[in-house]
């Protein structure tokens, strides 16, 4: 058990990579089902999420060769069910992606319900429909493990009532070897949405429209093999570049697509810092002062709910009253609580938070709720006065490669200690 403590105030400066999409990557990984044949998928961020991503497909009977630092090689041609055993993923949201490749593959899939950060109900009533459409029977067996089958996956027109980035690739996952054409409707557009379609489109899919609302799927019946890079993550970027604003620092954010920053970028612009594109990378400098903002948090190409809280940490000590309104989630705000345990001045009503700016935070005990709050709580850690110490960082490293490691250089006063390590040392002292 580790936690990070970090000496804040001082202005962030220099150069940070940005690694692999978390969110592209599971759905990634998760497609490598589809094809008997190997994939080598490059720019995998070194995260835990990813680990335990592929420690079940390696349980399943993958072939799972890891190339490099950041390179994966898997090959699924001996798998053989669409069981995945309860323990593996409970506690694991992005499990849900296997339901859907299991069935695009085997016709049936079994799989306990996603766990992941808790920001209230989070259903997956559109994942289920989908399926359905496509032909599978489902059915909910105990300990929240759900069961479908079908004889034969079939195509067919899918509306989503909510747009929902899950139930999109989930469907994608389940229709590409189905038999006929699945029209997806009121479908997510993120980046990572459109990274899978590229993914599977170069694995032999046929799949057109992805980024738009509307996605065309022209079911085949093979997929093969395929090198593929997975996108830049949009949401370290964006942290990283708000933790250089927070700071009044001055940042180079290497390896992005400017393009998926765009909502990022301009409520950074509102707040008064400079912001500069370059052709993969993004320089971001602050000034002393920042200024309020209003965020409300949308589907792509909307403001991300993923930079919600780290721009929480930034406008606390921001000049005027901003105003937050999270659109995606119900709870998504439990985590203000620690900043206001560092002086901020946050009042919450509902799904809206009234953010009056503070002249600074100041360091305090805290913890990450899950793993954008932690995000933002290193923040807020980075930009206050004196000392922060940050638990429950498991969350963290689920998203974030090396987070310390990737700040030091940065100028940055921050560590990890180990939780052991501080009970010798007050036992030492007393
Ligand atoms: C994904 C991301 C998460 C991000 C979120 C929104 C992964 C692994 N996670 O989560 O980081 O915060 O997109 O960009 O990629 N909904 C339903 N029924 C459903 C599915 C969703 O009502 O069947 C609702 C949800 O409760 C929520 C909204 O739709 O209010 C969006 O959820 P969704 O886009 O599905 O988020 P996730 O896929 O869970």
């Amino acid at each position: 058990m580790e936690k990070i403590v970090v000496n804040g105030g001082i202005p962030l400066r220099g150069e940070v990579e940005i690694g692999g999409a978390k969110n592209a990557v599971l759905a990634l990984l998760s497609a490598t089902i589809l094809a008997k044949d190997t994939c080598r998928i490059d720019n995998i961020p070194n995260i835990s999420d990813v680990s335990i991503m592929l420690h079940i497909l390696h349980q399943l009977g993958a072939n799972v060769r890891r190339v490099g630092k950041n390179a994966v090689e898997i090959n699924t041609r001996y798998f053989n069910s669409g069981e995945v055993p309860h323990e593996l993923t409970k506690h694991f949201r992005a499990s849900y992606y296997l339901l859907g490749a299991l069935f695009g593959r085997f016709g049936h899939a079994r799989v306990a319900m996603p766990g992941g950060c808790d920001f209230g109900v989070r259903p997956i009533d559109q994942h289920i429909r989908g399926f359905e459409l496509l032909g599978a029977t489902v059915t909910f067996e105990e300990n929240a493990i759900i069961s479908m089958r079908t004889e034969q996956v079939t195509g067919g027109p899918v509306y989503f009532d909510v747009v929902s980035v899950g139930a999109t690739i989930n469907v994608m996952l389940a229709a590409v070897r189905a038999r006929g054409v699945t029209i997806i409707e009121n479908a997510a557009k993120e980046p990572h949405v459109v990274d899978l379609a590229n993914f599977l489109n170069s694995m032999g899919a046929d799949i057109r429209g992805a980024g738009t609302d509307i996605i065309k799927i022209h079911g085949v019946n093979d997929l093969h093999g395929c090198e593929y890079t997975t996108i830049p993550d949009q949401i370290e970027a964006g942290t990283y570049m708000v933790a250089a604003a927070a700071t009044h620092g001055e940042v180079f954010v290497r390896n992005v697509i400017p393009k998926h920053m765009e909502s990022i970028t301009a409520k950074l612009l509102e707040c008064g810092v400079m912001v500069k594109e370059y052709d993969d990378s993004i320089f971001v400098a602050a000034p002393n002062r920042l200024q309020r903002c209003k965020i409300k948090t949308m589907p792509h190409p909307g403001f991300p709910t993923d930079m919600q809280p780290q721009f929480a940490a930034l406008l606390a000590a921001a000049d005027g009253t901003s105003i937050i309104s999270e659109g995606i989630f119900e709870n998504r705000f439990r985590y203000m609580e620690q900043l206001t345990h560092m002086g901020a001045d946050i009042k919450v009503d509902g799904k809206v938070a009234i953010v009056e700016g503070v002249r600074f935070l100041r360091g305090a005990p805290v913890k990450a709720y899950d793993l954008r709050a932690g995000a933002a709580m290193v923040i807020a850690g980075l930009s206050a006065q004196g000392v922060t110490e940050l638990t429950d960082i498991d969350y963290i490293d689920r998203g974030y490669e090396d987070i310390v490691g990737k700040l030091i250089p940065l100028g940055a006063d921050i560590r990890r200690q180990s939780i052991s390590d501080i009970r010798t040392n007050v036992s030492n002292i007393s």
